[in-house]
C-alpha cells in the first residue's frame, strides 16, 4: 500500500481563510482578536516560533502583541506582568513561550494565566474540563490533530489509537482528545516493554517521542493512519519527524509529513482560540 499524503499545510491555509472571515465579523462589531506573547530570554528555536506567531496573527487581521524579558527577569515581574494582561480588554489571549528559564517554576506561571485567556490549553483548569468533555481551550497541537483528520474524512470512533509519548502538550492531550471521540485509546512511552507490539494493534498511530526515525515500518500495521507529530534535525540537519517517513509511508493508508503535516496546524488552532476568547468576550 502507498499512503495517501495529509497536506497539513493546505488544511492549515483553509482553516486560516475560515478564521480571517470570522475575525472581519468580529471586527465589524467593534472587538478585534488580540494576543499577547511572552518572551523570556533569547532562546532562537523560541524567537522563530514567536516571530510565526505574531506573523500568522497579523496576516488573519488579529492585534499581537508581543512582550520580551530579559533571561534573568524574576517570577515576581512575569506574574505581574501576566496579571496586567488577565485584566486588559484588548488582550483575549496570553501565550508564554515555553521553555522558561530555570529559576522560574513553569506551573507558577501557567496557573497565573486567567484560564479564559489561556488559548494554549495548558491551565489545569481547561485541562480538567477537556478531561470531563467541557467547552474549553484545546491544547493546538493535538486539536491540530483532531482537525486534520476531521478535514481528511477519517472517522475516529471506534478506532484503536495508540499514542506515543506522554508529554503534557502533546501526548497526553492528544490520547484524551481521541477518547473524547469515542476511540480506544494506548498510551505508549519510554518505558513501554514490548512497543511494537502495542504499535502493531494501532488503527492510528500518533507518534510525539522526539527522536528522529524513531518508529519504522516495523511498527506499523498495514493500512494503518500514522500522525507524526516529530519536529527534529537529522545527523544531516535536515528536518525530520518521529516517522521514518519513506518506509512507513509504503506500508501506512494515510501518513502525515514533516514538514508540512502537523505543524501548520498547532500556530492555526492558536489563532482560531484566540479569535474564540474575543467572540466569547461579548457574549
Ligand atoms: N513551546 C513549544 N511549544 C509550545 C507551545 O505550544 N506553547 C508554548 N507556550 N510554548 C511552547
Amino acid at each position: 500500500m502507498t499512503a495517501v499524503i495529509i497536506n497539513g499545510k493546505e488544511i492549515a491555509e483553509k482553516k486560516k481563510q475560515e478564521i480571517a472571515e470570522e475575525v472581519k465579523r468580529l471586527k465589524s462589531q467593534g472587538v478585534t482578536p488580540g494576543l499577547a506573547v511572552i518572551l523570556v530570554g533569547n532562546n532562537h528555536a523560541s524567537r522563530t516560533y514567536v516571530t510565526n506567531k505574531q506573523k500568522t496573527c497579523q496576516e488573519l487581521g488579529m492585534n499581537s502583541v508581543l512582550i520580551e524579558m530579559p533571561e534573568e527577569v524574576s517570577e515576581d515581574e512575569l506574574l505581574s506582568r501576566i496579571e496586567e494582561l488577565n485584566h486588559d480588554p484588548q488582550i483575549h489571549g496570553i501565550l508564554v513561550q515555553l521553555p522558561l528559564p530555570a529559576h522560574i517554576n513553569e506551573t507558577k506561571v501557567i496557573e497565573s494565566i486567567s484560564p479564559n485567556k489561556d488559548v494554549d490549553g495548558f491551565h489545569p483548569i481547561n485541562i480538567g474540563r477537556m478531561m470531563t468533555g467541557q467547552n474549553t481551550f484545546l491544547p493546538c497541537t493535538p486539536y491540530g490533530i483532531m482537525v486534520l483528520l476531521e478535514e481528511t474524512g477519517i472517522s475516529v470512533e471506534g478506532k484503536h489509537v495508540v499514542v506515543v509519548g506522554r508529554s503534557n502538550i502533546v501526548g497526553k492531550p492528544a490520547g484524551q482528545l481521541f477518547l473524547n471521540q469515542h476511540a480506544t485509546v494506548t498510551y505508549c512511552h519510554s518505558r513501554t516493554k514490548d512497543l511494537k507490539v502495542h504499535t502493531k494493534q494501532a488503527d492510528i498511530l500518533v507518534a510525539a517521542v522526539g527522536i528522529p526515525n524513531f518508529i519504522t515500518a516495523d511498527h506499523v500495521k498495514e493500512g494503518a493512519i500514522v500522525i507524526d507529530v516529530g519536529i527534529n534535525r537529522n545527523e544531516a540537519g535536515k528536518l525530520c519527524g518521529d516517522v521514518a517517513f519513506d518506509e512507513v509511508s509504503k506500508k501506512a493508508s494515510y501518513i502525515t509529513p514533516v514538514p508540512k503535516g502537523v505543524g501548520p496546524m498547532t500556530i492555526t488552532m492558536l489563532m482560531y482560540n484566540t479569535l474564540k476568547s474575543a467572540a466569547e468576550s461579548i457574549n
